[in-house]
């Protein structure tokens, strides 16, 4: 594709060498997300940020990912506090907040409201997420920290095994991923959830004729045992009709350290997009897995950043002038890692 000028929708968008030019790029980031550099060379832009579903990581990562190139951000979260509450429409908001902005990032409840919004605006929108449709950048996260982990271990995409975990129904990460993951060759995928919240069968459909292999299953122990990856997810709660009716299957799937033990390969690695829901009547991936350093939860939401860089830098067009406009940073920098 070509990135310069475009919305990033969905990940339908991308082919394989579209998938490694952004994880390149995204890999000529990290001097910038590790503060060993700065740069300048978004001086004078603006990223509108809006978020009208809650969010922490996608949001400020966003964020984040714009300022370390330079660039400032404004956003607003919440319909409360956005004129959509007096009645304002998509296409209104998406030409006034293009007048403002050189990028937008939106999050929004209702499948395909980010497409509609980008198709009144000025400048490129990037999906932070549409209802239970689709999340490109998170998948684009997950399948760069898969690559990242399993290279550690001499292993690539092409050929992996991966559980995806729990409400696969109204996962927009899951979905997404799928999707990514069905342009490499020979992916082993494991479908771990209630039958009522299973992946819509379009997309297994899909990964089934691109030549993936799709098992189904609602027992998670027996999913586990011979993956590279168990990839776990919330139970949607905001995308069911009552919290009684997403209490019914909270807390079906739960991976701690001891089952990790007893089932998983000593080398399979954890990741969830997170937030994980830590209640007691949910957890599904505990504490006890905190110290597991397979545990890549946190890794994945750094990468997050680097891959947000990417995907700023490609569409705005400034990926050959990163570094030209960069310098030392002079300010006390942690022991930061990637
Ligand atoms: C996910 C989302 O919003 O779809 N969160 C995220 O962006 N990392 C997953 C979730 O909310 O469960």
């Amino acid at each position: 594709m070509i990135f310069t000028g475009s919305h990033i929708l969905s990940v339908e968008q991308f082919d394989r060498p579209d998938i490694e030019r952004i994880f390149q790029v995204a890999d000529a980031m990290q001097p910038y997300a590790l503060r060993r550099k700065v740069t300048r060379v978004l001086e004078g832009a603006i990223l509108g940020n809006m978020f009208f579903e809650p969010s922490t990581r996608t949001r400020i990562s966003f964020g984040c990912a714009f300022n370390l190139l330079g660039g400032e951000v404004r956003e607003t979260t919440g319909f409360e506090s956005s004129a959509i509450a007096k009645g304002e429409s998509l296409y209104d908001t998406a030409r006034v907040l293009s007048g403002f902005s050189d990028v937008i990032c939106m999050r929004h409840p209702a499948e395909g409201s980010v497409a509609e919004f980008a198709e009144a605006s000025r400048v490129p929108v990037l999906n932070g997420g549409d209802g239970a449709n689709e999340h490109p950048s998170q998948a684009l996260l997950d399948l760069y920290t898969i690559r990242k982990e399993l290279a550690s271990k001499n292993r690539g995409i092409d050929g992996l095994r991966i559980a995806l975990i729990g409400d696969l129904k109204h996962g927009r990460t899951v979905h997404s991923l799928c999707k990514l993951m069905r342009l490499f060759k020979n992916v082993h995928i494991t479908l771990v959830s209630p039958a009522e919240l299973a992946m819509p069968e379009h997309i297994v459909d899909d990964m089934r004729s691109a030549g993936h292999t799709v098992a189904v299953t609602e027992d998670l122990t027996q999913s586990i045992t011979n993956v590279d990856i168990a990839y776990s997810t919330r139970i949607q709660e905001e995308r069911f009709a009552s919290k009684a009716e997403a209490d019914t299957y909270r807390g079906r799937f739960r991976l701690n350290q001891s089952i990790y033990t007893q089932y998983c390969e000593p080398n399979t690695v954890i990741m969830h997009p997170l937030p994980r829901d830590s209640r007691a009547e949910a957890n599904e991936l505990d504490n006890d897995l905190n110290q597991n350093p397979n545990l890549a939860i946190f890794r994945q939401a750094d990468n997050g950043v680097l891959v947000r860089m990417a995907l700023f830098a490609l569409v705005l067009d400034v990926v050959d002038q990163v570094d030209k406009y960069a310098r030392d940073v002079n300010w006390y920098n942690s022991a930061r890692t990637l």
